[in-house]
């Protein structure tokens, strides 16, 4: 197979040349790469069974672990749910369309591919111009995990996608660089909700909304049972090994970089002196700024022929939840 890339500009319309080929090709059976404002999708129709069987052999996803469904307004989300409750309805209003993923009831017409055979349905509506302008068009939902292959770091640009799925899925939309780290996942169907995966909505955010919520449903740095199969320990991993350290790094990565070449993640310019064995990634000193770096770092470092990674961890607060929680998986 060979994998079609078509370029679409950032401010674009449903009646874009390329994203209407790119809905034809969805609502044919086939398999889209395209950009959300977290990390590049690798779509399928959601109601299409077999079209999503082949999302979890191009990924070489383990057939348990469920997939979001993405649409482009709440009035698409609604046929998808067996029940909408009252804190689905205020959350998507302040976070939808954007980063925020609601596990609910799901409804019928799921398939059990999608699902798990679980009964429940994750659903998000990306805020992206070219996801909703893809959505819009394609006029079915759409299954989408990251498109990487199972284990690798999440994309954010059109090559990256290709370095993990050339020849496996058939087309990419590519609209540029995408945003961050991925999106939060509450559960909304147990009392209280529960974080399935932290992202960058922090805790307090969901809670001033839902009231009180509990932690660490599958976090890395969470302890009890993993009730979201995709939240195995090492995901999101660069192939580099990659140390995480409380504090800057500073010591850790002059300890290292005497014998060997190492790349250092850090939040602030490091003084004179980080050492000639030193490949040095500034990122912002804020969550948001960090997340929309972080992946495009990482996938740069892991390029770089390095021995080590080491990461200056963020501080342990809730706005941070998500960039450490992602930083942990990717150290293993
Ligand atoms: O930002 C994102 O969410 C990106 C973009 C493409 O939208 N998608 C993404 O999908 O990260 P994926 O498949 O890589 O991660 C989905 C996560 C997994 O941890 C999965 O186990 C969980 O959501 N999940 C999906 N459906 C679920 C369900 N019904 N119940 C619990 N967890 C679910
Ligand atoms: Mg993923």
């Amino acid at each position: 197979m060979t994998t079609l890339v078509l370029s679409v500009p950032e401010l674009v319309g449903p009646d874009h040349e390329n994203v209407v080929r790119a809905a034809e090709a969805l609502r044919a059976g086939q398999l889209v790469a395209f950009p959300t404002e977290t990390v590049y999708g690798l779509g399928a129709n959601a109601l299409d069974a077999s079209a999503v069987a082949r999302i979890f052999e191009a990924k070489g996803r383990p057939a348990n672990n469920p997939l979001i469904v993405h649409v482009p307004t709440v009035a698409e989300a609604l046929p998808l749910v067996g029940h909408w409750p009252e804190e689905a309805a205020r959350l998507a209003e302040r976070f939808w369309p954007g980063p925020l993923t609601l596990v609910l009831p799901r409804a019928l017409c799921v398939p059990d591919v999608v699902t798990a055979g679980g009964a429940t349905v994750a659903l998000r509506v990306p805020a992206h111009p070219v996801a909703q302008a893809l959505l819009r068009a394609a006029g079915v939902p759409v299954a989408a995990p990251s498109a990487n292959r199972s284990n690798r770091l999440s994309p954010t640009s059109a090559e990256h996608v290709l370095r993990d799925l050339d020849g496996r899925i058939d087309l990419v939309l590519d609209g540029g660089a995408a945003g961050s780290i991925e999106s939060t996942v509450l559960d909304l169907t147990t009392a209280p909700p529960r974080l399935l995966r932290p992202g960058t909505i922090a805790p307090a955010e969901l809670e001033a909304i839902v009231g009180r919520i509990v932690l660490g449903g599958g976090s890395a740095e969470g302890a009890g049972p993993l009730p979201s199969p995709g939240m195995l320990a090492r995901h999101y991993a660069p192939r580099t090994p990659l140390v995480c350290v409380e504090g800057d790094g500073a010591e850790t990565v002059r300890e290292m970089s005497e014998g060997e070449l190492v790349g250092w993640l850090t939040r602030s310019e490091p003084g004179v002196g980080a050492g000639k064995n030193v490949v040095v990634k500034v990122l912002p000193d804020n969550p948001v700024g960090y997340a929309g770096r972080l992946y495009a770092a990482l996938h740069e470092l892991d390029e770089a022929g390095l021995a080590w990674i080491v990461v200056g961890l963020p501080p342990a607060t809730g706005e941070w939840l998500g960039v450490r929680d992602r930083l942990r998986r990717a150290g293993g």
